[in-house]
């Protein structure tokens, strides 16, 4: 088999950052001569990107080697090969233990490690490797430059990390361990990868970080820059039209990134702040350095700042010792913000985690019941935010084909899904969109204008 023949399969779990980390190994499988399979059963190498932030999670990891073992063995059989690679949290987390577990995986490699895929994929050829430690070095700087190739084919919007690890140490969670400590990528590379995104035909970057409000770069001058100050110069670039970020966390939400909402037009008015408690017991336990009110008077200052941002947010309920009222103060929190959208989880014990040991764990039936309860009044926030649109007019970029024929599917500036009947040559247009009718998790609208440039961002918010 020649080199060039060789495929991959990358399947990817978690996170946005993990997402954006798997084209980066698709491109630095691409410079080793890889394409990517349709399949798994097409592929010489399989690689799982895994999550482990809950329990769920990071035991998907082991049913889906399983699945593979039984191709990887089908595969030996007809002559071939396929090498099974497991990377990501899971990875970082677990380390030999899945190779003692399964048997079949040849490679584990941590988040931090990834610019020497090339290197022990070919080791593994000898037998299994484990690589989790966290290299001095910084992975971007060894990876090869995302493939114009793969990011015209990925479409109008891409993810672009600047950011990434924790020093937070929020007591149930795992990523500080998993991604390390916060590290900032260069203000310099960052503005370099945007311009390739953009000739490649990106309209909107999602800047991403597990605290990307805490980003602190260097300049070329040697100058630190925060968040605001790059999302300022990558304003400046020609041809991106908007610009989101994820994740942040409240405590680093300064008075420059607030005020970046006001200014900025092509910084969309959407944002996803994490909260997940609405008691000031519980964020005190989860070690969240903030109370409920620091999040009531950064919320206030953003909508003072850009009156129809709409927020987003994280929640977890049934930490452990969470009463009743604790419960009742979450589902306060969330019917006074009115949430645009959320994610919501059951509290899931994590090894390692100083939350794991707490006495005092809330029983499953009790997560059940507030679980429900929460996800109830969060999909009503949603479906009252979503019919207030009807009626106005959004801008809408234009991203992939619609579920039927003539239709396809954009977003609004608030990052809701809008179906309109357009032609598929006109993906990655922003086109100006009455909306004519809202569902809990889309919008149905029409096409009154469109086309190119920044003119454009004039009517991001027209109403
Ligand atoms: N860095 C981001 C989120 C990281 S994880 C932040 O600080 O907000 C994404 C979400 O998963 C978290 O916001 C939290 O709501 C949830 N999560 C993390 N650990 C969890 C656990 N042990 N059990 C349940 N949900 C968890
Ligand atoms: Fe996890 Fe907290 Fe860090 Fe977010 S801020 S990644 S929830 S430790
Ligand atoms: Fe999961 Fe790791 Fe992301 S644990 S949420 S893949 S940072």
């Amino acid at each position: 088999m020649t080199a060039s023949r060789r495929k991959h399969f990358i399947k990817t779990f978690g996170c946005q950052m993990n997402v954006y980390d798997s084209g980066r190994m698709a491109d630095a499988l691409a410079a080793e001569g890889y394409e990517p399979a349709e399949r798994p059963e097409e592929a010489d190498l399989v690689i799982l990107n895994t999550c482990h932030i809950r329990e769920k999670a990071a035991e998907k990891v082991y049913s889906e080697v399983g699945r593979l073992r039984a191709l990887k063995e089908a595969r030996r059989r007809a002559g071939g090969e396929m090498l099974i690679g497991v990377v990501g949290c899971v990875a970082q987390a677990e380390g030999e233990e899945i190779v003692r577990r399964a048997p079949a995986v040849d490679l584990v490699i941590g988040p931090q490690s990834y610019h020497r895929l090339p290197e022990l994929l070919r080791a593994s050829r000898a037998g299994a490797v484990v690589e989790t430690e966290f290299p001095v070095e910084d992975k971007f700087d060894h990876l090869p430059a995302a493939a114009p190739a793969r990011l015209r084919s990925a479409g109008p919007t891409a993810f672009l990390t600047v950011q990434e690890g924790c020093d937070k140490f929020c007591t149930f969670c795992v990523v500080p361990y998993t991604r390390g400590a916060e590290v900032s990528r260069p203000v310099a590379a960052i503005l370099e990868e945007a311009r390739r995104l953009v000739a490649a035909g990106v309209r909107e970057i999602t800047l991403l970080g597990q605290n990307v409000n805490a980003y602190r770069g260097q300049a070329a001058d040697g100058a630190e820059w925060g968040l605001a100050r790059l999302i300022e110069a990558l304003a400046g670039l020609s041809g991106l039209e908007r610009i989101r970020y994820t994740t942040s966390h409240p405590r680093d939400m300064d008075a420059a990134l607030i005020a970046a909402h006001r200014d900025i037009p092509a910084l969309m008015p959407y944002l996803h702040l994490p909260v997940q408690s609405g008691s000031d017991r519980i964020l005190a336990l989860m070690n969240r350095k903030h109370r409920r009110d620091d999040y009531f008077a950064i919320v206030e200052q953003l909508r003072a700042a850009r009156p129809d941002i709409a927020l987003s947010g994280d929640f977890i309920v049934g930490f452990p010792g969470e009463s009743d009222r604790d419960f009742e103060d979450t589902m306060d929190l969330v019917r006074r913000i009115g949430y645009a959208q959320a994610y919501s989880f059951k509290y899931s014990p994590r090894p390692g985690t100083p939350a794991a040991g707490l006495e005092d764990q809330v029983p499953e039936a009790v997560k059940v019941e507030r679980l429900a309860a929460l996800q109830a009044e969060l999909d009503r926030g949603q479906a009252r935010f979503n019919a207030a649109t009807v009626g106005r007019r959004l801008a809408v970029l234009i991203e992939k084909p619609g579920r039927k024929p003539g239709q396809m599917i954009g977003r609004s500036p608030y990052l809701q899904s809008v179906v309109v009947e357009a032609d598929p040559g006109r993906r990655g247009e922003i086109v100006e969109t009455l909306i004519r009718s809202a569902g809990p998790n889309s919008l149905i609208g029409d096409i009154i204008a469109g086309g190119e440039g920044k003119e454009h961002r004039a009517m991001e918010a027209i109403s």
